[in-house]
């Protein structure tokens, strides 16, 4: 018995020491040391030995559970060193691999231009204020001096919901609302949505962006009102750019105006864009017509103003020279991207 006490050590003592995982180690301690293992059953058997060989036997049995114990333990500590490290290096990340590529949005040309808009008009001490889009015939129309004979009352402009409630064909009605729910003096600038009934090409579509301004105050002049829109063309367009002021009808305004600027492809020596004019229309504006100011309350004789409305798809269009507006409602990131 003691040699078989022996046999096992060894055997067990070079599986251990060539044991390669913890998993395997584990299967040798329970093929030796296990409930119905061969270390253990020998130790069962001892039981038919004879009283003076049991406790011989006995002590070579328990030195060689002992040792393999031990030595199990050892192994076992070596093995798990070697596989964290075969962990950690399998769970190393290289830092050198480029990056994922994470892709962020890019905000709408018209919403960079009207930010811009809103910016420079802030600058010059503007509040923006903002107006509903559906609007009645006081608002749209007559308070702003269009007659009922008005070709802009036609249907085929004007989106009816019925008789007297339209979505509103301009910014302009907002100059009626504030003039009607402010205290004086009043300096606003108020962008939305806009709404005609045309057929959709290059520089036309139902709907479509303006922003609209209006100051009122005392002794409020035509000066004022070049001065400012002078001062816009220039923030906006650029240092160089000149500002031409055509006279024109609004039903509105009384002096009317439209404003031109130095044609920002060719600088002013003519092309195709501005069809060999040098200039290019961006914008109607004018002293606010006196019978404008009564009808929503204002005396006339003590305070003036002017007002302004202009197109942030044409002023978008001119800035970045893009030549067909439908391009902005496309959702064509390939367009969208470059802004
Ligand atoms: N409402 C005009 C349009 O839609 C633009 C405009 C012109 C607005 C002159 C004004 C103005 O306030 O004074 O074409």
């Amino acid at each position: 018995m003691k040699e078989q006490l022996e046999n096992i050590k060894r055997s067990a003592i070079s599986e251990i020491e060539t044991s390669g995982t913890v998993k395997v180690l584990d299967d040798i301690r329970v093929r030796y040391l296990g409930k119905k293992g061969e270390l253990t059953s020998v130790l069962k058997s001892m039981k038919n030995l004879s009283k003076e060989e049991r406790p011989i036997i006995g002590q070579v049995a328990n030195e060689v559970r002992e040792m393999l114990e031990v030595s199990i333990k050892d192994r076992k500590l070596s093995l798990e060193k070697v596989e964290q490290n075969q962990r950690i290096s399998a769970e190393t990340i290289d830092i050198t691999l480029p990056a994922k590529k994470v892709v962020v949005g890019k905000k709408h040309p018209l919403d960079k231009t009207l930010e811009e808009l809103c910016d420079i008009f802030i600058g010059m001490g503007y509040e923006i204020v903002s107006g509903r889009e559906v609007e009645n015939g006081y608002y749209n129309f007559d308070a702003l001096n269009l007659g009922k004979e008005h070709p802009a009352r036609d249907e085929q402009d004007t989106f009816y919901i019925n008789a007297d409630t339209m979505l509103r064909t301009a910014t302009s009605p907002v100059q009626v609302h504030t003039m009607e729910n402010q205290s004086l003096p009043i300096r606003m600038v108020a962008p939305g949505k806009v709404y005609r009934s045309d057929e959709v090409d290059a520089t036309h579509s139902p709907i479509f962006h303006q922003i609209e301004g209006l100051v009122i105050d005392k002794n409020i002049t035509f000066g004022d009102l070049k001065g400012v829109l002078a001062e816009f063309a220039k923030k906006f367009f650029g240092d160089k750019v000149e500002v031409k002021f055509r006279p024109h009808y609004f039903p509105f305004t009384e002096p009317s105006a439209e404003v031109d600027v130095t044609c920002v492809m060719c600088g002013g020596v003519g092309c195709s864009v501005c069809k060999g004019e040098g200039f290019i229309e961006i914008l109607g504006c004018g002293m606010v017509h006196p019978k404008v100011l009564e009808m929503s309350g204002i005396d006339s004789k003590k305070y003036q103003g002017f007002a302004f409305g202009m197109g942030i798809e044409r002023l978008t269009m001119l800035k970045y020279n893009i030549n067909d507006l439908r391009l902005f409602y496309d959702n064509d990131v390939r367009f969208l991207e470059q802004f």
